[in-house]
């Protein structure tokens, strides 16, 4: 306790000599000038803030000045911006400035602003700030900034700029630069390898250990150390293996003392710090610890929210600077293994630092402080006074890829939490500044989910128990080839002589099942058997109905990896998309069960004496499901679930490419305890048994997902009455699509090319959503192209069993031979940018991607369903409109752009189902995105939204008289 005591006291006073120096000095951002001004504004308006941000964001990919003008009113010109602003763009239209002369204004301070926090565009023209830091004795570590690397050749481009970089930092650096702290770089491993994802492992690892090999090697050879900074959560056990794998390499014993930024925001940093000490220890290989906060807070709660993940950090300052103290303590506490670089700008947990390394006598030389290029200089003065080494963590790089660090400074120094905000910019008194970090008084509450729906969360494969259950499940699963699967009617199974065999599409050779063939005498025997189990299933009430689906859910979750697994055998899914799969279809179960509990409840309409009018729903009677294989499970489920939840009995026929997770779905309802004759599981051929089920008068409903030819027949067949029907049939069809994105020149090209990536290739093209038309408006389209292809030609294809596999093979030889034909019509209809050729056994196939098809072309028309890509140029977002909205589909659609106005002018006049404004345009979750189109992809509403069972239910009016001789009941 005196300790305690004494420490506090130590930390007072070292923080108040600091504190001395610094409360004069303007903040980085000086308020009393014209940009310090617009962010102090920023601080008091959120909604300006977001606005500013995005178009410093925007501005240094905008390529003309009347688009920086255009962009300058678009952003800031309406009624919630500051009038002074306001005005003052206003009054540049008013007195006709040239759009050059504002474009250039504006450009130029942007960059100043850049300028206060990046070094330089690139290392000579860095030369003279970092010769100004060596004057002033300060040691520092230089990061290069880089775009998003999408592709092998960008991640080449980025290791040739490290191995320049070292070369620089000795040559031209090293003569006019000394510190005598050593020079150190900084980097990051996302920028080594460009598939890069921990689901792959071993791959990963190993991929950006050959990247960054040769640099270490040219930094061991010149006497230069690594830095290797921590990014999101979600890379961040793969780059400490990274860190200690290469380190524990012969080569790089003698490499100058090396580091790892830890981040103090993170729960699990403790553990992870010290298991790195021990890990020092044992290996006798000291390291440099940089403690950091974490740059991407907001990031992570926000990313990790919307997953369903836990959020891995701290959620008040306070308990992130606690934990920065105590992981300081554990690093001063072991100098003998490790070196701290402690890197903050924070005063008190500066002085805590100093206090501590007094308490245990280090000397000054046992461990460092650093600091960012453009803040703080103050506090490093400051500590150079009192002898501390200072480093510089010097970012060197163009505006382009500096705008995600410009933005991260700019948020840290206007944030509401951020020490350099209430110290230099709101100048609160030194006795909060440097008050211990206390602990929350209340445990931070979380959102109350009360039954509500929430998403299933996919599994993150950066855990490693999760990526071992996945490899055990798809050893287990190999175990269950080849065996047979009955029909199940009304309780019963039956198996039949006819099979359907299913087979795996990376190797055709093996036959996942053989599951029985029904036929028309089978679809009788269901027909019956669902008439008779309808009676007593309708009665059920909807609460009870709604309970079966809930204990299937939690049974698919059980068996989660299990039907996965099965899935990346049976249909060629990627170990995440066949996960999502899953995930999708525990979701049907979960929002299905909860609308039936709502709609099951009667509605009372009006209010009017003596008079009662119920509005209720009933079942329609029987169904036919008929599913497609690309989403196996999740919209089997869907349809069967609303089905049956809705009060009808359902007859499932599964796709014949995926009968085995068709019945494994049947097998978990029956698990589950569903009453006999509800659900009856009945494969068979679609011109025999999907035809009977269709026309058969005891029909009342089909619900449908697959191509547009067989749905169109269906409701043509099903359009004609027969003798004894007694409904007209309803029809719930999903048809297709022939998605298209629009990519405009204010768009952000990193998420532009990664977004095309994951809708055209991801399943290999194959599903309904998929992007097959990509439509550039402007200049950008060359530069798009050669990211987009070499984006393409960097993505893996192989078995997708193996986790870093992006491409499976399509799904069956037909599909192969279809797709090959589109293949052979792209050539001649547009041209060629990429055929990519795959030697693999299996029904394997390439992306291909044609430029400058003509609009009406085949392949800009016609549903594909594989990794074949039409680009088209428009001149303006118009043409790119009319293009986009020139075929017959209208299902899901995307749009990448920074322009307020353009995105409206897209939301109002895009004809799609499914919008979605700069990201995929695959992935749309239950609840959240209701997925389903209109025009020639469909007839119904939409999947996993508000109206979906309505479509499964007739309306019902009841209208009581509740008045008997004048006397009606009291209220
Ligand atoms: P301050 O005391 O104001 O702390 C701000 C920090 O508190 C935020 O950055 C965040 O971490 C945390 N915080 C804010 N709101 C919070 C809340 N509501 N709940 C919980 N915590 C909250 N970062 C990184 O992620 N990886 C890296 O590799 C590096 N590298 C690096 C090198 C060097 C030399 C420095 C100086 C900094 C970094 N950083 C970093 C950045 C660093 O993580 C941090 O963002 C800034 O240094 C700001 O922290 P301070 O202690 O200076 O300020």
């Amino acid at each position: 306790m005196d300790s305690e005591l004494s420490l506090e006291k130590k930390i007072r006073e070292l923080g108040l000599d600091i504190y001395s120096s610094i409360r004069e000095v303007p903040p980085a951002l000086d308020t009393r000038r014209w940009m310090g001004k617009i962010m102090e504004w920023s601080m008091k308006d959120k909604d300006f803030k977001t606005r500013l941000f995005r178009f410093i964001d925007v501005l240094p990919s905008l390529k003309t000045d009347e688009l920086i003008v255009r962009l300058l009113h678009e952003y800031f010109t309406d009624v919630d911006t500051p009038k002074i602003i306001r005005g003052a763009i206003e009054r540049i239209s008013r007195q006709g400035f040239l759009p050059k002369m504002t474009a250039t204004l504006v450009r130029k301070s942007v960059e100043s602003l850049a300028r206060q926090f990046i070094a330089g565009k690139d290392p000579e023209d860095a030369l003279n700030s970092l010769a100004a830091l060596g004057k002033e004795n300060l040691a520092f570590s230089i990061d290069l900034l880089g775009e998003t690397v999408v592709s092998d050749k960008e991640a080449r481009n980025y290791q040739e700029r490290y191995l320049d970089l070292v070369g620089f930092l000795r040559g031209e650096i090293g003569e006019s630069v000394d510190t005598g702290s050593g020079h150190d770089i900084s980097l990051k491993i996302s920028s080594f390898y460009s598939q890069l994802d921990p689901v792959d492992w071993f791959g990963s690892v190993k991929q950006t250990k050959e990247a960054l090999r040769p640099i270490l090697r040219k930094a061991k050879e010149l006497c230069i150390s690594v830095t290797f900074d921590m990014e999101h959560y979600y890379y961040k056990d793969l780059t400490i293996a990274v860190f200690q794998s290469l380190l524990e390499e012969n080569e790089f014993e003698a490499l100058p003392l090396s580091g790892i930024a830890l981040q103090a925001y993170l729960k699990d940093t403790k553990e992870d710090l010290l298991r790195l000490i021990g890990w020092a220890k044992e290996k006798s290989r000291r390291v440099t610890v940089r403690l950091v906060k974490g740059a991407y807070w907001d990031y992570e709660v926000v990313i990790n929210r919307q997953k369903g993940w836990p959020v891995p950090v701290f959620l008040n300052k306070e308990e992130t600077d606690r934990n920065f103290e105590e992981l300081t303590k554990i690093l001063l506490e072991n100098t003998r293994f490790v070196s701290p670089a402690i890197a903050t700008h924070n005063i008190r947990s500066i002085s805590y630092a100093l206090a501590l390394a007094d308490f245990l006598s280090l000397p000054k030389e046992a461990f460092e402080f650093q600091m960012l290029y453009g803040m703080a200089e103050p506090l490093r003065e400051a500590l150079q006074r009192i002898r501390c080494t200072v480093r510089v963590y010097a970012p060197v790089g163009g505006l382009i890829p500096g705008m995600a660090y410009l933005v991260r400074r700019l948020l840290e120094n206007t944030s509401n939490e951020s020490f350099l905000r209430r110290s230099f910019v709101e100048k609160s008194p030194f006795e909060e500044l440097i008050q211990a970090p206390q602990t929350p008084q209340k445990a931070e509450v979380g959102r109350s989910l009360s039954g509500a729906f929430r998403n299933e969360p996919d599994l993150d494969f950066s855990l490693s128990k999760n990526r071992e259950k996945m490899a055990d499940a798809l050893k287990d699963m190999r175990n269950e080839f080849n065996k047979r699967y009955p029909l199940f009617i009304s309780g019963g199974e039956i198996l039949t002589d006819g099979e359907t065999v299913s087979l795996n599409p990376s190797a055709p050779h093996e036959v996942i099942g053989r599951v029985s063939f029904g036929q028309k005498k089978e679809a009788e025997e269901a027909i019956e058997g669902a008439t008779k189990a309808c009676k007593e299933w309708r009665r059920t009430d909807p609460k009870e109905r709604a309970e079966y689906l809930l204990r299937t859910a939690a049974k698919m979750r059980q068996k989660k990896f299990e039907l996965a697994a099965l899935e990346i055998y049976e249909v060629g899914k990627t170990w995440k998309d066949a996960d999502a799969d899953v995930s999708e279809a525990i979701d049907y179960l979960e929002f299905y069960s909860r609308e039936m509990i709502r709609l099951g409840k009667p509605k009372i309409l009006g209010d009017y004496p003596g008079e009662e009018n119920e509005y209720v729903y009933n079942p329609r009677g029987i169904g036919v499901v008929i599913s497609p294989w690309n989403f196996p499970l999740a919209i089997s489920t869907g349809m069967v679930s609303a089905g049956i939840v809705a009060g009808n009995c359902v007859i499932f026929k599964p796709s014949g490419l995926s009968p085995v997770t068709g019945y494994k779905l049947v097998e978990i309802f029956s698990l589950c305890g569903l009453p006999h004759g509800v659900l009856q599981f009945l494969p068979g051929s679609g011109e025999e048994v999907g035809e009977y089920l269709v026309s058969h008068p005891k029909i009342d409903f089909i619900a449908f997902t697959g191509s547009r030819d067989v749905g169109l027949r269906i409701i043509r067949v099903a359009g004609e009455t027969r003798k004894g029907q007694r409904s007209v049939k309803k029809i719930i069809a999903e048809m297709g699509g022939k998605n298209a994105i629009i990519i405009d020149e204010t768009a952000d090209l990193d998420e532009a090319v990664k977004g095309v990536i994951e809708s055209a290739l991801g399943y290999q093209g194959q599903k309904c959503s998929a992007c097959s038309r990509v439509i550039v408006v402007g200049d950008i389209i060359k530069v798009f192209l050669n990211r987009l292809k070499g984006a393409a030609e960097s993505i893996q294809i192989g078995p997708p069993e193996e986790p870093g596999t992006f491409m499976g093979p399509v799904v069956d030889k037909e599909a192969l031979k279809k797709t090959k034909g589109y293949v052979e019509i792209g050539k001649n209809e547009g041209k060629e940018v990429l055929i990519r050729a795959v030697q693999e056994e299996g029904y394997f196939l390439g992306p291909a991607i044609f430029a400058d098809a003509p609009p009406e072309s085949r392949i800009a028309q016609e549903e594909i369903f594989g990794p074949v890509l039409a680009v088209m140029k428009a001149k303006d977002i118009e043409e790119a409109l009319e293009i986009a909205n020139m075929t017959s589909y209208s299902l899901s659609g995307g749009l990448f752009s920074r322009t307020p106005s353009v995105i409206k002018k897209v939301k109002d006049e895009f004809r799609v189902g499914n919008l979605y404004i700069n990201r995929k345009i695959t992935g749309a979750l239950v609840g959240r995105q209701p997925f389903g189109g209109f025009g020639m992809s469909g007839v119904g509403s939409k999947a996993g939204g508000p109206d979906y069972l309505l479509q499964f239910m007739n309306p019902v009016c009841i209208s009581e008289n509740t008045l008997r001789r004048g006397f009606a009941p009291l209220e």
